[in-house]
């Protein structure tokens, strides 16, 4: 699903997130800015490149109104690397300083799977042309040349490496035309054995183990292991094999690292956790700012090891989110504001919207129970009536139970259809044609709705 960045102007951009996300236009309109400021910047001339900063964005909603939906949206979008963190998570106990930059270690280690599969995608059709030969050979095996080559021309009108190589060409066009695909045969793979450290003592922070890992890793020789395959099985197990055999690594670790620093987006979640109210400063307060002034450098642009490279920060796009219920975007340090000078409020999601969220995005919750039935040859279909009422009851659980946002949708759903899902197929078989009506709605669920106590365990 991944456009052309180049292409991609603001107003587009919004198009695309509104096929899978409802309302929220501001927060839309301000992440496409930023977006397309990235491909602005690196048109720009050389002198002024290193001079323009991203504008790191600070979205504020709460729970479930869809802030990760449209980060995650936007990078596969540019497909840009990504990668997101909850910024409680380093309050936590045992917590370690430089375990922040942890982040930024993932945002290339996400940039150096975007690239290995690009590059494989590049080579995929001669590294299927390897596999095809390896499978050949399994089948049955070419006779070397040193065959015997009697130029005895009249005695046998074929010499049997012309018949290997015939049947050879015969099983060639059987496996092309998957006609073998369940055929069984014996061959080489390797078996990943990086083994994995077992530390006992003193505290190691994960850059050094992961040294540690690539080490020993590299000092083992890679095992090779025989196995019996299906040929369907073999062809995948040996495509990443012969594919990876035909990309340069260094290359990769090199435009990986450049990816992540020029389109790389980090998303720190729940960084209102980490906000406090400013108060005498004892206890978690502490342990909060501290993860402030950590995060700083980071934010602000520095140079953080990762086992591919060096990887400069100066141009990764942060996007923060929180809700900021206890405490406010101001209660944040002051020098960690300033790095985040977009801030775009989401909207609480109103009836309306869940209907619409039922039914509208490209994943919609509707089309996925659709897609599970049409698994088992059932269709399922929704009145509208139906989901304006699962809109409504969701929407009345929020205001009574508490406010999970589009969240609700999903539990209200799965309650729903839950029966549905256990009959399917064992009493209700392939080709039915299930119609969720409002009638059925009310029946499973009103009940609960009105019962505060059961609602609260149930949905
Ligand atoms: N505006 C929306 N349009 C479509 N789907 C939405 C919207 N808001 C939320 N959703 C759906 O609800 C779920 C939760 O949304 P999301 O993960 O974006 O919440 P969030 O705002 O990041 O909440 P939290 O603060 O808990 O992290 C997702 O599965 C998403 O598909
Ligand atoms: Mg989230």
């Amino acid at each position: 699903m991944s456009q052309n960045l180049d292409s991609l102007t603001p107003k587009q951009i919004v198009e695309e997130l509104d096929k899978h996300i409802i309302g929220q236009k501001d927060a839309k309109k301000n992440v496409a800015i930023a977006l397309r400021n990235r491909w602005r910047r690196m048109n720009a001339p050389e002198e002024m490149r290193s001079e323009i900063t991203p504008n790191n964005i600070l979205m504020i909603g709460s729970t479930g109104v869809g802030k990760t939906e449209i980060a995650r949206r936007l990078a596969k979008l540019a497909d840009a690397p990504f990668t997101k963190v909850e910024a409680s998570k380093f309050t936590e106990i045992g917590y370690v300083g430089r375990d922040v930059e942890s982040m930024v270690r993932d945002l290339v280690e996400s940039s150096v799977h975007l690239v290995q599969s690009a590059k494989k995608e590049e080579v995929k059709e001669r590294a299927l042309q390897a596999v095809e030969e390896i499978i050949l050979e399994a089948l049955i095996p070419a006779m070397g040349k040193t065959g015997k080559k009697k130029k005895n021309a009249d005695a046998t009108p074929e010499t049997d490496e012309e018949l290997n190589h015939k049947t050879r060409e015969l099983f060639r066009e059987k496996l092309r035309r998957g006609e073998i695909e369940n055929k069984k045969i014996e061959i080489d793979v390797a078996s990943s054995n990086s083994p994995s450290i077992g530390m006992v003592g003193g505290p190691i922070d994960e850059m050094s183990m992961m040294n540690i890992q690539e080490m020993i890793g590299g000092m083992l020789p890679k095992r090779q292991k025989k196995r019996k395959l299906t040929i369907a099985e073999a062809r995948k197990a040996l495509l990443d094999e012969e594919s990876s055999k035909l990309i340069d690594m260094d290359e990769v670790k090199e435009e990986a690292i450049r990816k992540a620093e020029n389109l790389g987006i980090i998303f720190i979640d729940e960084i209102d956790k980490i906000a406090s109210p400013r108060s005498g400063g004892s206890g978690p307060d502490v342990s909060r700012e501290g993860v402030q002034r950590d995060l700083l450098p980071i934010v602000e642009g520095s140079t953080v090891n990762t086992k591919y490279g060096v990887i400069n920060t100066d141009h990764v796009l942060f996007i923060a989110a929180g809700a900021f219920h206890v405490s406010k975007p101001s209660d944040l340090i002051p020098e960690l504001q300033g790095r985040f000078p977009i801030r775009v409020e989401l909207q609480t999601l109103k009836e309306e919207d869940f209907y619409r969220i039922l039914k509208e995005p490209r994943g919609a919750l509707t089309k996925q129970y659709q897609a599970m039935m049409a698994a088992e040859g059932v269709e399922l279909s929704f009145d509208d009536e139906a989901l304006l009422e699962i809109a409504k009851i969701a929407f009345e659980v929020n205001a009574e139970v508490e406010n999970i946002g589009a969240r609700r949708l999903q539990t209200v759903v799965s309650l729903l259809l839950n029966d549905l899902m256990f009959d399917v197929p064992d009493i209700i078989g392939a080709n039915a044609h299930i119609i969720v009506n409002k009638e059925m709605v009310k029946d499973k669920l009103a009940g609960l709705v009105k019962n505060r106590d059961l609602s609260q365990f149930i949905l």
